[in-house]
């Protein structure tokens, strides 16, 4: 066999992203602590822990909202170069974060324009790729409202007249039309009701798994971990403290207080 039918297996051998030592001090205050891990393509990576424990800080160093103290990101771009993520110029880091990457807020209004179309929310960033058919743009926006189970008669509405299940969806539609390779979620189901929350959780497993994305979503719930992670990492004042398979951490944790989470889990 040709080496380069090879070399796309090969590839898919190396980390998306390749985190080390990262560390973020909020004046004397630790804000997460010498965190380290490797993301593959179409890894779900669950982080999980108390409120306070830096889950939010570590996935704003992640999507470069945030500045470490020290530590290192890299990434493999499309061409396959690993690029220490803090080196790229700002336009090169802002194509990224506009195409390659998503960021799932909470807040769904942090991550729409709630004042303009739905279609235009997620055409937007097709536009940022260099799009600029309006008829496909439009027809793509379609597809996506669709993908996410959002009546395409509301495509003119703007989000701000939507539901809260509905502006989440609309977000994670906006993130996905790009098909970024990682997505990062900060508690994308988190002010949402339970059953609105179990069927935006289902659509997100379908849509990871279909589009074999990697993913780094942040989550207090350690049922919403277990339903749609492969790894799980769980922090405690800024450090990582016990990390492994969804599974194997909740079945059978090792810390006492991953086994505090898990109980105090169970006993509700
Ligand atoms: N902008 C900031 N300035 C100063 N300290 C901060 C700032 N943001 C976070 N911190 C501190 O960093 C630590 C980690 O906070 P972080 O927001 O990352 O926690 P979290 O795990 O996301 O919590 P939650 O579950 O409540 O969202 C906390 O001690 C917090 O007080
Ligand atoms: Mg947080």
């Amino acid at each position: 066999m040709s080496a380069a039918l090879l070399a796309p297996e090969a590839d898919d051998d190396r980390p998306l992203l390749t985190v080390s030592g990262l560390t973020k001090y909020y004046g004397e205050r630790p804000g997460c602590l010498d965190v380290g891990f490797d993301l593959h393509p179409g890894e779900v990576l669950a982080i999980v822990g108390e409120s306070g424990s830096g889950k939010s800080t570590l996935l704003s160093l992640l999507a470069c909202r945030l500045a470490p103290t020290r530590g290192t990101i890299r990434y493999r771009m499309r061409n396959g170069a690993m690029r220490d993520v803090m080196s790229l110029t700002e336009a090169e880091r802002r194509l990224l974060m506009r195409t390659d990457w998503g960021f799932v807020h909470q807040d769904a209004a942090q991550g729409l324009r709630m004042r303009v179309s739905a279609g235009a929310n997620v055409g937007e960033r097709l536009m940022a790729l260099g799009q600029r058919h309006y008829g496909d743009i439009r027809a793509q926006a379609k597809d996506w409202l669709q993908r996410v189970e959002i009546d395409t008669d509301r495509i003119d509405d703007p989000p701000r007249s939507f539901s809260g299940g509905m502006r989440q969806r609309l977000q994670i539609a906006r993130n996905l039309v790009t098909a970024p390779r990682l997505v990062l979620m900060d508690e994308p189901t988190g002010g949402l009701d339970v059953s609105v929350q179990a069927r935006l959780l289902d659509l997100l497993r379908g849509l990871v798994a279909d589009l074999g994305l990697a993913v780094v979503i942040v989550t207090h719930d350690l049922a919403v971990a277990r339903l749609v992670s492969h790894r799980l990492m769980v922090m405690r004042q800024g450090s990582v403290i016990e990390t492994g398979l969804t599974d194997q951490v909740l079945d059978d944790p090792r810390e006492p207080y991953t086994q505090l989470l898990v109980s105090s889990v169970l006993q509700v």
